[in-house]
């Protein structure tokens, strides 16, 4: 392999001159420690290398080794169930908090692999292979283990079923050029480079996150990407965590990328405690966690994109459904802000690169539904958070990240401020697939939802005027008709819209429960128009008995008690009926 000479150090960026040829992105060892590395940028007798450890200690004259590959992980049934830091490389099970100088991504451990072909068959590219078991003494389920998508040949051999090491060849194919490739459980994958697809299928269902406001009115799809962005404690990180414990994909990829450790600490402590809502066995089992936290090596922080979304590609084309959640891509994009700085790189916008916005997407452009090579169907679901400073969305992150997502979640300042959660704020968020859903909650028993959705919007739009105008002739100089409008709004608002993430009851709203809440405001307001028309004074609207049940059915009524909906909607007619008549009543009396 090539030799390179370091000439010139500067935090995680190095200058070595060149003994012998080196490509752009090639993975590189740097000094004795062998500290991981990557070429940026190759000039006529030297390389620049972005190192992703700590490199104090380092000094020129040292030697730099190319690995003749770009940088690449391992991928494996090893991955689920533990911690890796942003370049994969285990923090789980290792004995030692910390990740040891120059070791290289790995999927440890033995298990058990029973061949899913036999010799002679035709292997194509990204076939399955067989089935790993678990680990000894784990408990994660069996996967299926693929042929690296640029395998394809006749099997020449199978090994038995039994124990073989992650990285042990299994399976020997002759391929088209007569050359043998030994094919492991496991595979080395550069993780800048998508991993191809049979084709890229349009989304038809949304990814089910058991969060109202999300899924009713603002739904992503499953395949599709969805940014987060807020300022500092308005609960990106508790919005995150929550769609990991309720959303309906079938393995969670969870980023830690450049938050303080002590937020990370959350993450690490709790989710090896959570168990699955579905299936009642530990949460972590279908867990890939990889942290990167502000004290780790920036330059690993700009890498761990990259490292996440390979291995929420990798299960993808297992043919599951994988959502991946990223807290925060704007510590990601300071880390390439701070490295593209140490290259002497003309900053732009905000200081950052001017291909900033060019690496945003190709990060999102990576969910997608897709047919697999296998042939199955499988997606990756990107959520994104964003810190923008001092909430600031027109910064540079926020507004570049819009261009590539259809779902935007905005989270809002002051609806914090009140504990007001999700803080999610309905008008300042889109989402532009939300259309294409209509038939997938229509076979949900809900072929209301665009309907409502759009009710709810323009109620919550309204509110935002009106409050604006009451804020200067005050509520009750507002007509009758505009107070009901106000009542109405506040109860999609706090009825609806809030959802605790501590309930037991409502931190995952099943889409029937959802389904049938949003039956009963849209009933509610159906109702309360009418009597308002019939001239009930809002006042009498706003007292009846069961509005405080209404406020509190999403932290009353649990999942699997939606009877209750009906009775309460039966409830809901009887006292608009008697408001009514005792209108009608003292109507007649008067006249
Ligand atoms: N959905 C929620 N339900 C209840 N409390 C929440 C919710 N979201 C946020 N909070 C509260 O807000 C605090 C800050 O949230 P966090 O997610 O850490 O903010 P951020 O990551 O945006 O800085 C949390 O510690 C919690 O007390
Ligand atoms: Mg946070």
């Amino acid at each position: 392999m090539s030799l390179a000479i370091v000439s010139w150090i500067a935090g995680p960026v190095l200058h070595a001159v060149k003994q012998g040829p080196f490509s752009l992105r090639e993975s590189v060892r740097v000094g004795p420690q062998a500290l991981l590395g990557e070429v940026v940028r190759i000039h006529d007798d030297q390389i620049v290398v972005q190192v992703y450890e700590d490199t104090s200690g380092l000094r020129p004259g040292i030697e730099v080794h190319g690995d003749g590959q770009p940088l690449a992980i391992r991928l494996g049934p090893g991955l689920l169930g533990n911690i890796f830091d942003g370049l994969l490389r285990p923090l789980s099970g290792t004995g030692s908090d910390f990740v040891q100088p120059g070791m290289r991504s790995a999927a440890a451990g033995h298990r058990r692999f029973e061949p899913r072909i036999g010799a002679g068959a035709l292997l194509a590219p990204g076939a399955v292979i067989g089935e790993a078991g678990s680990a000894a003494g784990s408990t994660i389920r069996a996967q299926l283990c693929l042929a690296p998508p640029d395998v394809s040949g006749v099997v020449e051999s199978v090994a038995a079923p039994g124990e073989y090491a992650d990285d042990e060849s299994v399976c020997v194919v002759r391929q088209g050029d007569g050359r043998l490739r030994q094919v492991a459980m496991s595979h080395v994958w550069p993780v800048r480079m998508p991993r191809p697809v049979l084709r890229r299928v349009p989304a038809l269902a949304p990814l089910v996150t058991g969060q109202r406001i999300l899924d009713c009115l603002f739904p992503v799809a499953q395949g599709g990407k969805a940014a987060i962005p807020g300022g500092f404690g308005t609960g990106k990180t508790v919005l995150l965590e929550a769609l990991a414990k309720g959303c309906n994909a079938d393995v969670i990829v969870y980023l830690g990328c450049g938050e303080r450790g002590n937020e990370m600490a959350g993450v690490l402590d709790e989710f090896p405690t959570l168990t699955d809502p579905r299936s009642g066995r530990p949460l972590m089992e279908r867990t890939v966690i990889i942290a990167n936290t502000s004290n780790m090596p920036v330059a690993a922080r700009e890498a761990s994109i990259y490292c996440a979304i390979t291995v929420a590609e990798y299960f993808r084309d297992q043919g599951l459904h994988v959502a991946l959640m990223a807290d925060s891509t704007s510590r990601w994009a300071e880390a390439l802000r701070e490295v593209s700085g140490r290259f002497g790189e003309l900053p732009g916008e905000g200081g950052y690169p001017a291909y900033l916005s060019s690496r945003l997407a190709d990060f999102y452009e990576r969910a997608a539904l897709v047919e697999t090579l296998g042939g199955g169907t499988g997606s990756v679901t990107v959520m994104g958070a964003i810190s923008p400073p001092s909430g600031d969305f027109s910064e540079p992150v926020t507004s570049h990240t819009k261009r590539y997502v259809k779902a935007f979640w905005a989270l809002d300042v002051k609806r914090a401020q009140a504990r007001f959660y999700p803080a999610i704020h309905p008008l300042q968020s889109y989402a532009e697939d939300a259309r294409e859903f209509a038939p997938w909650w229509a076979a949900q028993g809900n072929g209301q939802w665009l309907a409502l959705r759009r009710r709810f919007l323009t109620l919550l739009d309204e509110q935002a005027q009106l409050e604006r105008m009451a804020r200067i002739i005050g509520k009750d100089a507002l007509p009758a008709r505009q107070q009901l409008t106000l009542l109405c709004a506040e109860l999609v608002n706090e009825a609806f819209l809030r959802q605790s993430a501590f309930s037991e009851i409502d931190r995952v709203c099943s889409p029937a429960r959802q389904a049938a809440m949003m039956r009963l405001l849209g009933r509610f307001i159906e109702l309360a128009e009418g009597a308002q028309a019939a001239g009930v004074e809002p006042e009498r609207i706003a007292g009846m008995g069961c509005m405080r049940a209404l406020q509190r059915m999403g932290e009353e009524i649990a999942d699997h008690e939606l009877p209750r909906f009906a009775e309460l909607e039966a409830r809901l007619e009887r006292e608009i009926a008697q408001i009514t008549s005792a209108r009608e009543t003292r109507d007649a009396a008067h006249g």
